[in-house]
């Protein structure tokens, strides 16, 4: 398909109307679709003009919700003008651990890789270059066949689609309030807490107007058993500073393998810092915060990158974190990582993937 240039015009046009290009609010021209037949498995990814989706009344995702999703992220920059793509692998592998346990059948992530390289190749006057901006890319699976039936669908489509995006928070790079849950849960262990899928954020529509009530960004949520230990916040993984170490809670199946959060641990690692992925209570985080040992707390997500959390709301209670500023490792958390994302610093790890243009 021909690039079509005039991307830059209309990204020019939306970075400049009043609250600038906000969170998933603006899609580009294109997207990639793919199906899945019974019998003959995924069909070869087609480009096409970005539009609605025409499907039947009947089809399973409506009634029962089996989808998957994933949020990736593209950057440009160099002399080149080239464009790049975070970690697009480890999204893919994440997104077919989804599928797996949505009963979707898998993708090959060759082909997967290839086809979202195509996309962003095609989109790459799309992709905005200020600071703190990226090329949002969200894959998603839906089941299509139409039937009430409960079981797995007989045929699916994977959609891949493009949005040009600044801050997920209004507050940026600022320090974000926190509500913590204590009366709801988002996931359990043996359930799909660690599946990207649609029902998990649904199930967290409930406390997050508890949260924005109370002036509240995002929820914490606890583990679905005790409510005691830390799972995860809202749309991200959580890390905490206290005394001489980070700690953030183990995958133990009810929370998300965030890549971010990946990233994250490495960093930190690279740099001497001791980080243990343990289970954390809420008593242990809210004493830290009264004795002061409990210093920085921050979200890690491919949307959000690294999100400072500057007070938690806990029973009442408005605790702040630290001196409720951003602290100082969530400050050069972001810089290290928001720098290998735009060229600024090395990528020791082999992180970002150049997308060729003639792709
Ligand atoms: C992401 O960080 O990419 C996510 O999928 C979170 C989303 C709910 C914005």
């Amino acid at each position: 398909m021909e690039r079509d240039t005039t991307g830059s015009a209309k990204l020019r046009e939306l970075q400049a109307r009043p609250g600038g290009l906000g969170f998933g609010r603006y899609f580009t021209d294109h997207m990639l679709v793919m199906d899945c037949e019974e019998g003959t498995g995924w069909q070869p990814p087609r480009i096409v003009p970005y539009g609605p989706l025409e499907l039947d009344p009947a089809a399973k995702v409506f009634h029962y919700g089996q989808t998957v999703f994933e949020g990736m992220k593209a950057f440009k920059w160099g002399s080149d003008g080239q464009a790049r793509l975070f970690r697009p692998l480890e999204h893919i592998r994440r997104l077919n651990r989804s599928c797996e346990r949505m009963c979707v059948p898998p993708l090959d992530e060759a082909t997967v890789l290839d086809a979202v390289q195509r996309l962003v190749a095609l989109e790459r006057d799309w992709i905005p270059e200020d600071p703190g901006t990226a090329l949002y890319i969200r894959p998603f699976v839906i089941a299509t066949e139409p039937l009430l039936g409960v079981a797995p669908s007989r045929t699916y489509r994977f959609v891949v689609i493009c949005s040009p995006v600044g801050a997920y928070y209004e507050e940026g790079m600022h320090p974000v309030s926190i509500y913590v849950e204590t009366e709801h849960v988002r996931a359990v262990a043996g359930g799909v807490g660690d599946a990207k899928t649609a029902g998990n954020y649904a199930a967290g529509l409930k406390a997050q107007e508890a949260a924005s009530r109370l002036g509240c960004s995002q929820v914490m949520w606890l583990d679905g058993i005790e409510r005691r230990y830390v799972e995860e916040v809202g749309s991200m993984n959580v890390f905490f500073r206290l005394g001489d170490e980070v700690v953030t809670p183990p995958l133990g199946g009810s929370i998300l393998a965030g890549v971010t959060r990946d990233s994250i641990i490495r960093l930190l690692r690279d740099w001497g810092v001791a980080v243990r992925e343990r289970t954390i209570a809420i008593g242990e985080v809210i004493e830290g915060l009264r004795s002061g040992a409990l210093v920085e707390a921050f979200g890690t997500g491919t949307a959000a990158v690294v999100s400072p959390i500057g007070s938690l709301h806990w029973q009442g209670e408005r605790l702040t974190v630290g001196s409720g500023g951003t602290g100082e490792l969530s400050r050069r958390l972001y810089d290290a990582l928001a720098g290998i994302q735009r060229g600024e610093l090395p990528d020791a790890h082999g992180w970002m993937a150049t997308v060729k243009p003639e792709c």
